[in-house]
């Protein structure tokens, strides 16, 4: 096991394990605002995340048509390019799964879902079998929300309440009908970082031993802040980290030097890695030429044993 631990504390708990995720709804915040920007300006659209917000949030960006630039504009100031690294992170994880549905995957498994909404925005994921994973609590909030948003459950969505920090995963996904025999694509978004070393370390042997080759991991991950980091990108990371360990939920874990030795030790292979810089230069073009991104985290795919099936896979 070789995740480390240089930013963040593998050793500080997670103090919102009994209440649900604050950070899941203050990136839903982020995903609201981003939305309510015209089409050509924002980077991704989520129609859903403002149903997530606090009630005096929801109002204050319904009621008042430049809100929600004041609060993208106050988080920027607080935490320079987090708000441009989540939305590049939303967008980046868009298009793999748009990409990844027509080519045959039998199921999808999002572990740490918190609010995402991909299952009910996204017309491809409406006729495949989709798990969310997160802690009961999170999970509870969640299901009330889409009740409350759909008038009823969508039933290609199966919700699985589970601390991923607790053996049992494989047992809590069979029990709900998961197929270990069919090919799947695990999506881990604003997930590996908050978990502790070992519990990553189960999470990806999980996937290995649990699907067939041909399945998929996505994740973004924090890679090792060796402290030689520069630039505006990294000024923040170290804000960022303080900021989540504010909210009860710090980061724990991150991926020593290179992503592809911490594939491939795992059994994975095809494996493709964007940094923030990767990702301002897909992304921040016309009028988000300029916007800053930070660097606290990188995104990476790859396969499950095979070099056959990663969208834009590494040599
Ligand atoms: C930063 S939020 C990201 C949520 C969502 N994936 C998104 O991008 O909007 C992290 C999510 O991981 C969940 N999480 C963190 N630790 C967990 C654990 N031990 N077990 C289950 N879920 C966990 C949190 O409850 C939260 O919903």
């Amino acid at each position: 096991m070789d995740t480390q631990q240089t930013r963040g504390d593998p050793a500080e708990p997670n103090t919102n394990c009994n209440g649900p995720s604050t950070m899941a709804e203050k990136i839903a915040v982020i995903r609201a605002c981003e939305s309510m920007k015209p089409e050509d300006e924002r980077i991704c659209f989520d129609p859903y995340a403002l149903h997530f917000l606090d009630p005096g949030t929801r109002q204050a960006l319904l009621r008042n048509s430049g809100a929600f630039r004041y609060i993208l504009a106050q988080i920027e100031n607080q935490l320079p390019g987090i708000s441009g690294a989540l939305v590049a992170r939303v967008r980046c994880f868009d298009e793999f799964v748009q990409q990844s549905t027509n080519t045959g995957y039998g199921q999808i498994i999002i572990l740490g879902a918190g609010y995402d909404t991909r299952a009910y925005r996204m017309d491809d994921l409406k006729t495949i079998r989709v798990f969310e994973v997160d802690h009961p609590d999170t999970i509870r909030v969640k299901v009330e929300k889409i009740r409350k948003i759909f008038g009823t459950l969508p039933n290609q969505v199966t919700y699985v309440p589970a601390d991923l920090e607790e053996d049992g995963l494989e047992l809590k996904l069979a029990d709900r009908g998961y197929d270990p025999t069919c090919r799947t694509l695990f999506l881990m978004e604003g997930l590996v970082m908050y978990l502790s070393p070992a519990a990553v370390d189960r999470i990806f042997s999980f996937t290995v031993k649990n699907s067939p080759k041909g399945s998929s991991v996505l994740f973004d991950y924090c890679p090792e802040d060796d402290g030689t980091g520069s630039g505006a990108g990294w000024a923040s990371v170290r804000s960022a980290t303080a900021f989540v360990s504010r909210q009860g939920e710090p980061l724990r874990s991150c991926v020593p030097g290179s992503i592809r030795d911490f594939l491939t030790t795992r059994g994975f292979a095809g494996i493709r890695n964007m940094t923030g810089a990767d990702l301002r230069q897909a992304y921040f073009t016309g009028k988000n030429r300029g916007r800053t991104i930070s660097e606290l985290y990188s995104i990476a795919s790859a396969s499950v044993g095979t070099q056959t099936c990663t969208v834009g896979e590494e040599p």
